[in-house]
């Protein structure tokens, strides 16, 4: 069974609403997903997985600081993600208040990393986002790029 993580950052809840959801559905899809909060994360942990996902709130237009360090400290471990496949998604106070700046941001160190990162040509194009209190629509947007995900994740490491 492909294995993924999704890990979060979240102070009022919004992004840990959309970390829940992506969870839920790759689980549907049929792979093993942990969940984890970013601070109890250590940079090893993202060794023992196949697929990678992390969400953060908008902050300052990118990443929330608890993210980048863990990025950061994954340097460590520097060529070994490589191949693994990554994904990302954020939530902004308001709209065009970031969101695809953070996930780029955040796609950006996974693709330094050597990861594989799957784009959508529908929907949220580089990741899931919400304003606000996750709504329908964002959820929505989970449940498919989980979906989209996990077929590139059974696809990969059957
Ligand atoms: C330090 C800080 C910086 C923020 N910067 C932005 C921003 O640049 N753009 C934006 O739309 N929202 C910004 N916000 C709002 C959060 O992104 C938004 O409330 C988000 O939904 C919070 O997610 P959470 O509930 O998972 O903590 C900021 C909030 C904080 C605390």
């Amino acid at each position: 069974m492909s294995k993924a993580i999704v890990v979060y950052y979240s102070r009022t809840g919004n992004t840990k609403k959309m970390a829940v959801r992506i969870a839920a559905a790759l689980k549907e899809s049929g792979l093993s997903a942990d969940l984890k909060n970013v601070e109890e994360t250590a940079p090893a942990d993202l060794l023992l997985y196949d697929l990678i996902v992390i969400g953060s709130p908008v902050y300052y237009g990118t990443m929330a600081w608890p993210v980048k360090k863990l990025l950061d400290e994954s340097v460590k471990h520097h060529g070994k993600l490589k191949g693994k496949i990554g994904g990302a998604f954020a939530s902004s106070g308001n709209l065009a208040g970031g969101n695809e700046t953070a996930v780029l941001d955040i796609l950006k160190s996974l693709l330094i990393h050597g990861m594989i990162v799957q784009g959508d040509h529908q929907g949220d194009h580089y990741g899931p986002a919400a304003v606000g209190k996750p709504d329908d629509r964002a959820l929505r947007s989970c449940d498919q790029y989980a979906a989209k995900l996990a077929a590139l994740t059974n696809r990969l490491f059957p």
